[in-house]
């Protein structure tokens, strides 16, 4: 089995959960067409504010419901957008006015969500943007922002310290990482170094600094890969992308984590039209478990305060397929090195009660030749109502295909049982 690479943070319960929600929720869900559209549509501040910020009032708010859905589906953490590249905080943090409990809303809205999903025995994770649009003191530049390509630009630097803006940073981690008990996950977003110095990296967030912090506020906490540092992060996070194998870094495998949408963007969009279906999904969880990773799920919640009805679909349908294939989930990674998956399926296996689990994409006529598994299995049964599976050919079929001597063969009822995608638990001896 590959062993990854040692990190400070404690992954040890993170690589047994493997799914999470990931809840991007501001200001942005009243525009409900990306989370991007500050910077899409050059929306000036004032006026972002003005249509946003005053007006954002989510009067069905019920993080319960949230955490409720994230539990039926199996998900076994959240990550949280405390503040997202429109730079609105959710939190009620003492460093700035942009925040919730100045809205309509009237209240800090981070600290019952944190409440709600730890009552449910849900780990905690907090986004947090290193991109401000909105700080007074962040430095414009010409790659992201509404003014990236403002004429005056330059003349609106004046009097803009990124020092100052780094600052900032670190007080709203500091808060962050103090006020709302332990923390899971920190998740920063993101670094756009350019060799030309005109992006930011780890020198304009002072990431050596916002880094020593924290590791002495949360020391095990699990951090992500996006501050700019070559090491001390403990996760990597491809998004809107599956990995084709088990990712390195050096040559060696990290603990990872995809992050991935529903439907493209992540902030609440009315009008984007297309949404996976719950079956795509659960397999994207199966595939990254397959290749020893994480997935984590995207939320846009409304501006009412509500999980989107086409969210809600899918989270149940991942619900009802993971209530009885979760065992194929949790503790599981990527098979032993000498198995390979056959077509249409994919393995995990969980080290811990030597099973291998076979999950089939796509039901085949009747056998599923496994190589190199002859006289290594013990038993067989199909997970979601344990019905034995027929292991080995009979001689009349044997004779029919060219069958390897590593080959196992196991026999397969006619009719797909109905589920999502069904999966074949092996005991192995
Ligand atoms: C990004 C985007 C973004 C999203 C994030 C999630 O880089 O800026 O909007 O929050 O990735 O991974």
């Amino acid at each position: 089995m590959l062993q990854t690479v040692k990190t400070p943070g404690d992954t040890k319960w993170f690589v047994h959960d493997r799914f999470g929600m990931f809840i991007h929720w501001g200001l942005y869900a009243l525009g409900a067409r990306h989370e991007w559209l500050m910077h899409a549509e050059r929306i000036p501040v004032e006026e972002y504010e003005r249509r946003y910020f005053k007006h954002f009032d989510p009067d069905l708010y019920d993080p319960g419901q949230w955490a409720d859905a994230a539990a039926g589906a199996g998900m076994k953490y959240f990550v949280i957008t405390t503040k997202h590249h429109e730079g609105f905080c959710l939190w009620d943090t003492k460093l700035t006015d942009y925040k919730a409990p100045n809205t309509p809303a009237r209240r800090d809205l981070l600290q019952p969500m944190v409440e709600a999903f730890r009552q449910r025995d849900l780990r905690v994770g907090f986004y947090h943007s290193l991109l401000d649009w909105h700080h007074p003191q962040y430095v414009l530049d010409k790659h992201f922002g509404p003014y990236r390509d403002h004429p005056d630009r330059e003349k609106m630097n004046a009097g803009r310290k990124q020092a100052n803006y780094a600052k900032y940073l670190y007080g709203q981690t500091q808060e962050l990482l103090t006020k709302f008990g332990k923390i899971d996950i920190m998740w920063y977003d993101f670094s756009f170094p350019k060799p030309d110095g005109s992006g930011k990296g780890k020198a304009d967030w002072d990431s050596e600094k916002l880094y020593k912090l924290v590791r002495k506020l949360q020391p095990k906490v699990v951090l992500d890969d996006r501050l700019d540092l070559p090491a001390g992060w403990d996760v990597k996070t491809p998004e809107q992308i599956q990995p084709r194998q088990w990712p390195c870094v050096d040559g060696k495998p990290v603990v990872w984590e995809a992050c991935q949408t529903f439907s493209g963007s992540w902030g609440y969009h009315r009008d984007e039209q297309s949404w996976r279906s719950s079956n795509e999904l659960i397999r994207t969880l199966i595939d990254c478990v397959s290749k020893g990773g994480n997935f984590l799920l995207n939320v846009g919640p409304t501006g009412r305060g509500e999980l989107d009805e086409r969210a809600l679909d899918r989270l149940r349908g991942i619900g009802q397929w993971m209530r009885l294939h979760s065992r194929s989930i949790y503790g599981c990674t990527q098979a032993p090195e000498e198995v390979k998956a056959p077509t249409d399926t994919r393995y995990t296996y969980n080290p811990v009660t030597n099973r291998l689990y076979l999950h089939i994409f796509a039901w085949p006529y009747k056998h599923i030749h496994l190589d190199g598994l002859a006289g290594k299995v013990e038993y067989a049964q199909l997970l979601n109502d344990a019905s034995e599976v027929g292991l080995g050919m009979d001689e009349w079929h044997g004779k029919q295909v060219a069958h390897g001597e590593k080959t196992l063969t196991i026999v397969l009822p006619q009719v797909k049982p109905n589920v999502e995608v069904p999966v074949v638990e092996l005991f192995l001896k």
